[in-house]
């Protein structure tokens, strides 16, 4: 589907110059389409990961998706703990510094846990890669990857995940709990800047 609106009213409330509120947005994925995806990765994680298991969310962006998630495999009777962790990478730009760094604590007793790692969109790959060795220096059992929105042609290090909400080429995509300088986190639907 290709409606393109702009932010504002929408994402740009709250003070903005006019033109930053004005940065039209391509919605890709509606509410509809994101919900039969989310509802279709349960069988495909449930067959994966058959025990017990944790997921580890990626802050902020992952936390719609994992709210949205979880109670999906609550309907399929799976109860998986829920952390969150927060790496930092981004500044207020579109294109990541390339260094990655935990801000504040790993969850505890993580050892011998399988973990399903969460994350809003696996673009150069850094967070979750980096993110996947901090879990194992842990000692996490086994580690599966979700990834919402995978652009697999902008990898910079050997990453693939396991689960995929949907898969886009190089562009700059918004909502659904992912952001651009922090706004636009709030839209029901993925959408693109382009
Ligand atoms: P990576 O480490 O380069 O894979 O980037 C992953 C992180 O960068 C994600 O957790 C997002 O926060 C952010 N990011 C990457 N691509 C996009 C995008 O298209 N829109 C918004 N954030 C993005
Ligand atoms: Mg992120």
């Amino acid at each position: 589907m290709a409606s393109k609106t702009t932010a504002s009213g929408e994402a740009g409330a709250g003070g903005q110059s006019p033109a930053e509120s004005e940065v039209p947005v391509s919605k890709l994925f509606d509410e509809a389409e994101i919900a039969r995806r989310v509802a279709a990765l349960v069988p495909e994680i449930s067959k994966a990961i058959p025990g017990d298991f944790v997921i580890v969310g990626l802050l902020k962006g992952a936390f719609v998706f994992v709210a949205d998630l979880v109670r999906a495999l609550h309907a399929a009777g799976r109860h998986p703990r829920i952390e969150f962790i927060t790496l930092s990478s981004y500044g207020h730009g579109r294109e990541s510094s390339g260094q990655v760094r935990l801000t504040g604590e790993l969850p505890a007793e993580l050892a011998g846990r399988d973990i399903l790692l969460v994350d809003d969109v696996a673009d150069t790959g850094r967070s979750l890669s980096h993110a996947r060795e901090l879990l194992r220096e842990r000692g996490a059992a086994r580690i599966w990857i979700c990834a919402l929105v995978d652009k697999p042609s902008r990898r910079q290090v050997q990453l693939s995940a396991d689960f995929v909400g949907f898969t886009v080429g190089d562009r700059f995509v918004v909502g659904y709990g992912i952001d651009y300088a922090e706004r636009y986190r709030h839209l029901p639907y993925i959408g693109a800047l382009d």
